[in-house]
């Protein structure tokens, strides 16, 4: 597919403009950056499994009832989508303690956490995503609480959906972080959905299978991004 413009150049994609104003066409890259762009480097064929990983949750989440931008993957590292004004809040959702939340609240990793938590992060680089309340959100007029009640419900759907789609496949999903935009006036999830965004644990093991193992140093990371690819989409 020809892609038009580059309207954006995101850490790990690249948004272009098409032929049509309603739609844009997201570019996955290998590049992979941790700890707000301190680290970086190149995860080999990652574009290609997260473009990939995303359009199956994609299409998960859309037969159920969560509306989303995805409208088609174009080629191994192009996802036509449906063009958003993203929303700068990051939602996380988390089903297990893990990662900041260890960190900040002293709780210890892996302990579950029943019922699933949602928190909201300022998308914001320069201030290095800070997480806030729902009182920042609206003093920033980020969003109104009409719309984050309605992200909530919907980042809460996803979660109920893609715990058992994982599950299944001997995965347990830890957390992930959700991006949701504006289209035409309606909200839907955006972004993407993959080892980039999420942590995926080994069911048996419990070794990490994302991006985690990038941020950590833990080795093996190409092959456990194709693991992930090989049980979501193989
Ligand atoms: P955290 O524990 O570091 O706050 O991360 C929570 C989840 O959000 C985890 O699944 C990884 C994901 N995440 C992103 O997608 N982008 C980010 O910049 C960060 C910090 C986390
Ligand atoms: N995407 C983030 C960054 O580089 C960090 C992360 O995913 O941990 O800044």
């Amino acid at each position: 597919m020809t892609a038009g413009t580059m309207l954006y150049e995101g850490k790990a994609k690249k948004i272009f403009s098409t032929g049509d104003p309603d739609r844009v066409l997201q570019y996955f890259k290998d590049d992979a950056t941790a700890f707000n762009a301190q680290k970086r480097g190149t995860i080999v064929e990652k574009g290609i499994i997260n473009n990939k990983v995303s359009e199956r949750l994609f299409r998960l989440l859309e037969q159920n009832g969560v509306p989303t931008h995805f409208v088609e993957r174009k080629s191994d590292r192009e996802m036509l989508t449906k063009k958003v004004a993203i929303v700068p809040v990051e939602v996380v959702v988390r089903n297990v303690v893990a990662g900041s939340l260890a960190k900040r609240l002293g709780l210890k990793e892996g302990d579950p956490i029943q019922p699933a938590i949602v928190e909201w992060y300022y998308k914001n680089d320069a201030l290095g995503d800070p997480l806030i309340a729902d009182e920042h959100i609206r003093l920033l007029k980020l969003a109104t609480p009409e719309q984050m009640a309605e992200i909530k419900r919907l980042a809460l759907k996803t979660n109920g959906l893609l715990q058992p789609f994982f599950a299944e496949r001997r995965m347990i999903l830890v957390d992930f972080k959700l991006e949701f935009g504006l289209h035409h006036g309606q909200l839907i999830l955006a972004d993407e959905i993959s080892p980039d965004t999420c942590r995926f644990w080994d069911q048996t093991t419990k070794e990490s299978m994302d991006k985690d193992r990038f941020r950590k140093d833990l080795g093996r990371i190409e092959e456990a991004y194709q693991e992930v690819l090989k049980r979501v989409c193989g």
